[in-house]
């Protein structure tokens, strides 16, 4: 081994703020994780930051759907985020956000930097625009007709039913998916990064050895095709950093996300007091590692690096690119209960075993990987359960037993322990090279060879025979080599390796460590470390899977999708709620005393609702699809009394009408019968 200490500063990718952490984001940050704590026991300074992604549009609207601010909604989706990190043990040295000081002032500087560089340049562009929202629209909030097939209701540039890609100015019938306007054009001025002025820079550096082999190939394609100016700024609305010197212009949340990376850093420097451009100066020594997933390669590999070159920033040493999570065979699906929130996940398994499980199975290439359920019970029962921990409840029992707790004050099998000294070699460049499926093969073959030990020695005979000496030799040897599968699992398993130092009453395992055995050492007593997984706890979690989907489809609808044709028709029943929580709701019978078309709004009614003497309320319904103000005047309805009024881009309104149905024509405004009276209780 290498004494020298390494100086290593390592990422992964910035989970994005209006959502929470499924278990397909874990492949990458156990991934990462695992190797910086083998980094770490290798003696090496190394510092694992994070962030949440914190702006962009869908931040922006998600949060206005839910009534709250951005900075609301991005506090508490960073403190959810972090406490699922921290329940999966992904123990960042860092975790900030992208709406910071330190992200606004580096964004600035490298802005400003190829902007002196002539790195950026400004053109006016016509995009597209909706009148009623007043802001332009993304290509993934426009809907339409796909220009191929005609199959409706399709998506910003590529059509569900026939696969076909356009640009969203081909769809037929546009419309915004925010209000359902139809889109005008407008022209706006928008600041480009010029992607094309690193071409040479480019070509070497993704040849330079920063990428794994697959990647490179897949960046010639891109280099083939012509490297093409990059728009790095949005309108406003937009929920990030207005650009210096730019009214109203702001950075496109992918310009500021990867410098959140530095920005973390930048944050743990001043609270610690590292040194920042030790890490990030054009001359920094020390290496910088980026994990990601394979469909954000174009932003690392090429923006990344160009950007930060054209601001006198170092580039990073290498990325590493992983593949997709897959469950059983197929995409992870809402319907069939596989897409598995870390908290879900949590509420019935163990973190342990889904980390072991994706180190057993994770390479250094960037094909997906499969999580195989039924497999992955097999597995953690079998390797971690069955022969792992055996080993020392196997033998502890006779050391406390019969020797005071205390092992043997020599090695029984020398020889079998350097054995299992040297192999560890080949672990470390396993782990080092992001092979951990191989370094995983290697610790069972060695956890085979250890219960091969204890079934030839058979202890529990021995016990009967009056031989105590060399009962607590064999004893001593099983807990030894137990102690070395740990110190070589310890960076997939941090939980179960600390349960175990407590049980072996030792320090945190380092490597360099591991070939001092214990001996003439007191242990403490064996508490279970690790219990079988049970397929009615895998069965459990993808049923309550599916119980988040609808509670997710009920309270996050947007209002254009509860109108959807057939949209409710297939909605689930959403989670089950306490009476408690549905006596809250103040439901009254209410006049319909006037109604009117909304100037603007395709979907909505301005209603006047009448309670009773004195108590009219204004409330904005969208049922114009199905009803004309004519045939609402005068009608009785029920409403939500108490909700909260909400702001809207027409005004205010002051409740909700309830009305039921899959939506367009199909709505009905729920009325009661004669005999009912304005203001009265529904119960
Ligand atoms: O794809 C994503 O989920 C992004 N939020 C990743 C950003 S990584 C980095 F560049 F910030
Ligand atoms: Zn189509």
């Amino acid at each position: 081994m290498n004494n020298e200490v390494r100086q290593i500063l390592v990422t992964s990718a910035l989970p994005y703020a209006n959502g929470p952490i499924h278990i397909g984001h874990l492949v990458e940050y156990v991934q990462t994780d695992i190797w910086v704590r083998f980094q770490k026991m290798r003696g090496h300074q190394c510092l694992y930051v994070c962030a949440d992604d914190a702006h962009g549009t869908p931040i922006m609207l998600r949060a206005r759907q839910e009534g709250i601010t951005p900075e609301e909604l991005i506090a508490r989706t960073s403190t959810e985020h972090q406490q699922d990190f921290a329940s999966f043990s992904v123990d960042f040295d860092n975790y900030h956000s992208t709406h910071s000081n330190e992200n606004r002032q580096l964004a600035s500087i490298i802005y400003q930097r190829n902007l002196e560089k002539n790195n950026i340049t400004l053109r006016t562009i016509t995009q597209a625009f909706d009148p009623v929202e007043q802001m332009f629209l993304p290509d993934r909030f426009i809907k339409g007709e796909c220009p191929k097939c005609g199959a409706d209701d399709q998506y910003g540039d590529n059509c569900e039913a026939c696969g076909a890609s356009y640009s969203p100015s081909e769809l037929k019938n546009p419309v915004s998916a925010i209000s359902g306007a139809k889109p005008i054009d407008k022209e706006s001025e928008h600041h480009f990064f010029k992607l094309a002025n690193f071409e040479q820079m480019l070509q070497q550096w993704t040849k330079g050895g920063h990428l794994q082999s697959e990647v490179t190939n897949k960046l010639d394609e891109w280099f083939e095709a012509g490297l093409q100016e990059w728009d790095i700024s949005r309108d406003a609305p937009y929920f990030g950093f207005e650009i210096p010197g730019h009214p109203d212009k702001y950075f496109y949340v992918w310009l500021d996300a990867p410098i959140g990376y530095m920005a973390s850093f930048k944050n743990l420097c001043d609270r610690t007091g590292l040194d920042f451009d030790q890490f990030w100066g054009a001359q920094s020594k020390a290496e910088l590692y980026h994990f990601i997933g394979k469909d954000i390669i174009y932003f690392h590999a090429l923006f990344w690096p160009a950007m930060l070159s054209g601001a006198n920033f170092r580039t990073p040493t290498a990325i590493f690119t992983h593949g997709f999570l897959t469950i059983n065979g197929q995409k992870m699906s809402k319907s069939r209960g596989t897409f598995i929130k870390a908290s879900t996940y949590l509420k019935h398994l163990s973190p342990e075993y889904l980390r072991y499980y994706f180190a057993a199975k994770l390479g250094s290439g960037i094909e997906d990987i499969d999580l195989n359920l039924e497999d992955f019970a097999q597995r953690v029962n079998s390797d971690l359960v069955g022969k792992v921990v055996n080993i020392a409840s196997r033998c502890s029992g006779f050391i406390r037993k019969r020797f005071n707790s205390q092992l043997s004050a020599e090695l029984a099998e020398p020889v079998l322990f350097q054995g299992f000294i040297d192999a560890g070699k080949s672990i470390a460049e396993c782990y080092e090279k992001r092979e951990f499926s191989r370094a995983v093969r290697e610790i069972m073959a060695l956890a085979d060879r250890a219960n091969q030990y204890i079934d030839e020695k058979k202890p529990w005979i021995i016990a009967k025979e009056d031989k105590e000496a060399e009962l607590q030799a064999i004893c001593s040897m099983g807990i030894n080599l137990f102690r070395l599968l740990i110190g070589y699992l310890r960076p997939i398993l941090p939980a179960t390796a600390a349960k175990s130092e407590a049980f072996l009453q030792i320090p945190p395992l380092t490597w360099a460590a591991l070939s001092t055995p214990l001996l003439s050492h007191t242990i403490a007593k064996f508490k279970p470390l690790m219990t079988r997984a049970e397929t009615t706890q895998i069965e459990a979690m993808l049923e309550e899977s599916k119980e988040d989907l609808a509670a997710q489809n009920a309270s996050q609808a947007k209002p254009h999708e509860t109108l959807t044709e057939g949209h409710l028709a297939k909605e689930p029943i959403a989670d089950t709620i306490e009476f408690s929580d549905f006596a809250k709701v103040d439901l009254r019978i209410a006049r319909i005393a006037r109604a009117s078309h909304v100037e603007g709004a395709d979907k909505l009614l301005q209603l006047t609702l009448e309670l009773g003497e004195g108590d009219s309320r204004n409330v904005f319904a969208g049922i114009k699809s199905a009803y004309t103000p004519e045939e609402l005047e005068g009608k009785l309805t029920i409403m939500v009394a108490n909700l909260a009024p909400r702001k809207m881009r027409f005004g205010l309104s002051e409740g909700m009408v309830l009305a039921a149905g899959p939506g367009g024509k199909e709505l009905f405004i729920l009325s009661p019968d004669e005999g009912a009276e304005p203001g009265m209780k529904v119960k």
